[in-house]
């Protein structure tokens, strides 16, 4: 990865090393600490940073700021692996399997208002109400898309537009948000802003089409999700959506019966799905639907009016992120 991206990393994972997020009751903060240390990617307050970088040099002025869409980022995925029943996050096991469901709604609701208080405490006066706005604007969309990625569970037909809308509510807009944040932290050209959000939206949605392959296909040590959860609980990615366009004969009849079974071992079920989706190539369908998003992020980047030397490293974060195994 580039050297300039590590570094951005280590002083986000120092920063959030140096949060307490509260100590008593210890059952409310615990898991908050536990999650927030688990690590991850790191992503969203990264984007914030490489958005920055483009406009000013000193970019510890953004970083506890930007800390408040990884809380955000955290939050969300602990509410999330309640809904998606899953066991395990980052390689270890999810907060409401170590501790228990409350706990783990509870815990989430206290990182949400923590996400607000490190806005309030750190973006400059001036700028906190847009801010703000646009902040709201994006938490709710977030719900709506995970509303809607369950309502789609227990319907047979998605149709890949309406999947495409939904990855962008739950996934993509907190990217845009994060990009156009360290935007606005660093300047005030709204043409620019309104290009790093449509930029963080096209990525986020070809990253959100590479979790859903990678929960298919990855190595589950370096993934640290459980790979095949998708394929368990009916979601309606853009792999299944393909596979049931494509399928024809024994294959559709064989897909539709996993989809319909009630009682069913878990790995079989995943690796006959898994089989179908490569036998229709759906592997390879996914790849170029993310390239094309990917594609037009870069397009986005090409457009910003910023020197192109310093857009080299939101290029290689791409390249990154599309070359990714976790
Ligand atoms: C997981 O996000 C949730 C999705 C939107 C797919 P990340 O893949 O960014 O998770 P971490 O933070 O790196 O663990
Ligand atoms: C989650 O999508 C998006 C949000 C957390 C808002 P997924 O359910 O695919 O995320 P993972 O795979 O559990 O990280
Ligand atoms: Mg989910
Ligand atoms: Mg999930
Ligand atoms: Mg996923």
């Amino acid at each position: 990865m580039n050297p300039s991206i590590k570094d951005y990393i280590v002083s986000i994972n120092s920063a959030i090393e140096r949060e307490n997020f509260g100590s008593k009751p210890q059952e409310l903060y615990e898991p908050i600490r536990y999650i927030m240390a688990l690590g991850g990617k790191r992503m969203r307050p990264l984007l914030s940073l490489l958005a920055y970088q483009l406009y000013q040099d000193e970019i510890e002025k953004v970083i506890p700021a930007s800390l408040a869409v990884e809380i955000f980022h955290n939050f969300t995925l602990m509410h999330d692996d309640i809904m998606d029943k899953a066991p395990l996050r980052r390689g270890q096991d999810t907060v409401h399997k170590k501790w228990n469901e409350p706990v783990a709604i509870l815990s989430g609701d206290v990182m949400l208002v923590k996400a607000y208080q490190q806005f309030i405490q750190y973006v400059p006066n001036e700028k906190l109400t847009e801010v703000l706005e646009k902040f709201n604007q994006c938490a709710i969309e977030v719900c709506e898309g995970q509303q809607i990625d369950m309502n789609f569970e227990d319907q047979e037909q998605v149709h890949e537009d309406e999947y495409l809308e939904m990855i962008r509510l739950k996934t993509a807009v907190l990217l845009g948000f994060s990009l156009e944040f360290g935007g606005i932290f660093a300047m005030d050209n709204e043409a620019d802003h309104a290009l790093l959000y449509q930029m963080g939206v096209n990525a986020g949605i070809g990253f959100q089409l590479m979790d859903d392959l990678l929960d298919v296909y990855a190595d589950q040590e370096k993934f640290g999700k459980q790979v095949g959860g998708d394929i368990i609980a009916n979601k309606k990615t853009y792999l299944l959506i393909k596979a049931k366009e494509l399928a024809s004969g024994e294959n559709s009849n064989e897909l539709n019966q996993w989809l319909r079974a009630k009682d069913f071992d878990s790995s079989e079920k995943v690796n006959a799905v898994k089989a179908i989706y490569d036998k229709l190539s759906i592997k390879q369908l996914t790849e170029t639907k993310m390239n094309q998003y990917f594609e037009k992020a870069f397009k986005n980047l090409d457009d910003l009016d910023v020197p192109s030397e310093k857009k080299l490293v939101i290029k290689d974060f791409f390249n990154y992120l599309i070359n990714r195994e976790q």
